[in-house]
């Protein structure tokens, strides 16, 4: 505890400037510790997401700051391996927003009466809409829409573990236990506070965005706006782009089975 503190103490002094550089590089490396192995239970995902971070998270830089910010929500891949830390969500979409606000609130009890079986969810008329989309997100994996009626592999069976059932209930319910501290905004990216903090930026990819239903951004006033965020930084992108110096983070495969290499950008206070 009290190396924690003394650590963060250190952070905010140099965060002023009043530590050079150089003299904090160990209490960084011991926060970057401290945040990697502080983890006291790996959660998984509330529902699945076209470009969700969830898998990929332990790729990027462990967070300095004891908030995280993530201004293109989606799914929260990145602050779920962080849960625990003051966790601030926005998104432009309604139904993220929904959907994270319905299970931030929503009590387990609630959660654990969602039904099962469901075979369309526009006849579950006595739900709220938002527990109609969280359901929806699990009739196929990867959406960036909920669906109505499950998919094929869904309805074969054979891959039921993997939809809307009840092990996703309960882990729902069990999880949203965690998370309740989190906030979720409906926001557009320019207009969020510059708070300090730790800043995952994950914006629709500039060249294939386009499969979300909100996807117009202007890619050169948001990489000036991610230079001048407080705090660090981190901002996701195919590394071929080059709205910000991207460098490669790791290969990874399309749903359609092509390669392409994601990339990321940082920026904080002091050398990684
Ligand atoms: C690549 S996804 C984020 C994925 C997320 N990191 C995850 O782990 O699931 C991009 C998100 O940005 C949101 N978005 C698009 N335009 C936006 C805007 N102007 N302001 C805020 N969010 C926006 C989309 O609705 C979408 O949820």
């Amino acid at each position: 505890m009290l190396l924690r503190v003394a650590n963060r103490l250190v952070a905010v002094a140099a965060l002023r400037r009043r530590i050079p550089n150089w003299a904090v590089g160990s209490a960084v490396r011991a926060m970057e510790r401290e945040a990697m192995n502080s983890d006291p239970k790996r959660i998984h995902g509330f529902f699945t997401y076209t470009g969700g971070k969830w898998r990929l998270a332990k790729e990027y830089y462990a967070p300095l700051f004891p908030k995280i910010v993530e201004p293109f929500a989606g799914s929260a891949g990145y602050a779920g391996k962080y849960y625990w830390l003051d966790v601030k969500l926005y998104d432009i979409n309604p139904i993220i927003v929904g959907v994270w606000d319905y299970i931030i609130r929503a009590s387990t009890a609630e959660i654990n009466r969602l039904p099962l079986n469901v075979q369309d969810t526009r006849k579950l008329t006595r739900l709220p809409q938002e527990a109609r989309w969280l359901i929806g997100f699990w009739m196929q994996r990867g959406l960036s829409n909920p669906r109505e009626t499950p998919c094929s592999w869904m309805r074969s069976g054979n891959w039921s573990v993997h939809f809307w059932g009840p092990e996703k209930r309960a882990r729902i319910a069990r999880q949203a236990e965690l998370i309740r501290h989190w906030q979720i905004k409906q926001l557009s990216w320019e207009r969020i506070p510059n708070t300090t903090a730790t800043w995952f930026v994950d914006p629709p990819y500039k060249r294939g965005g386009t499969r979300y239903e909100f996807n117009h951004i202007d890619y050169e006033r948001l990489a000036s706006w991610c230079r001048k965020r407080n705090g660090e930084v981190i901002v996701c992108e195919r590394s071929c782009e080059n709205w910000l110096p991207f460098k490669p983070l790791a290969q990874l495969t399309t749903v359609a089975n092509s390669i392409y290499e994601e990339g990321f950008w940082y920026r904080g206070p002091w050398k990684r």
